[in-house]
């Protein structure tokens, strides 16, 4: 399977609304063959974005364990599927859950849709590896929205979850997050043994996220 090249739109003000459209078609248009980019959008922009990016792999941010009913407030699998997701990331540092509700969503969804759940620690990465997820995306909550890259602040958080995930489930792949920002950060990810990367603020908070797409998938 190609890298990931995974860009969480969390709820920056540049990547809501219409400018969520934008920026997924940026994103798609770094899209070549050996990269596989993914727009995460935030739940009010899933249907919009995967209408009119057609060909763009759209995740949600978060869902929870709900099917159709009184469940005020929650994001129910089968409705975001229904509005075009293809995947899911769950667990991020700013939206936290149990290991229950993690494995109660795994549980719901089809096996042609896409999950990737974050871990804060190598521990965290290696018990959420034992739920089957297609990705596990290691992210240190303290370098997240900073300037330094996960893959140069802590390289070794990096192959030690990859290590520690493959000796507990060889099929998961890992992705690597927080301050990436760089084509080169990207390289070294891979080559720390990463699938791919998932970035929000270097392509949200950029002048021009055309620009640092292209970068991002340089070295790809
Ligand atoms: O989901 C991506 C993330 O938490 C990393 O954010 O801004 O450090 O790229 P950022």
């Amino acid at each position: 399977m190609e890298p990931l090249v995974v860009v969480n739109h969390k709820t920056y003000e540049t990547a809501q609304g219409d400018a969520a459209l934008s920026l997924a078609k940026a994103i798609f248009a770094a899209q070549r063959s050996g990269i596989q980019m993914v727009s995460v959008v935030s739940a009010f922009d899933l249907s919009s974005v995967a209408k009119n990016v057609s060909g763009l792999s759209v995740w949600t941010q978060h869902l929870d364990p709900v099917g159709f009913g009184s469940n005020t407030g929650h994001l129910s699998p089968s409705t975001a599927i229904s509005n075009g997701a293809t995947g899911t990331i769950l667990n991020h540092s700013e939206c936290r859950v149990s290991f229950e509700h993690v494995r109660a969503v795994l549980e719901m969804l089809p096996n042609d849709f896409t999950t990737c759940v974050c871990a804060a620690t190598v521990d965290e990465a290696a018990a959420l590896a034992a739920l089957n997820p297609d990705f596990i995306a290691i992210e240190p909550p303290e370098l997240i929205g900073g300037d330094i890259s996960v893959t140069t602040a802590d390289p070794g958080i990096v192959s030690g979850t990859v290590v520690a995930v493959h000796a507990v489930n060889p099929e998961v792949r890992v992705l690597c997050g927080a301050g990436v920002k760089t084509g080169e950060d990207v390289a070294v990810a891979l080559k720390l043994g990463a699938h791919g990367v998932l970035l929000a603020s270097g392509v949200t908070k950029a002048e021009d996220p055309t620009a640092v797409l292209q970068d991002l998938t340089s070295s790809l």
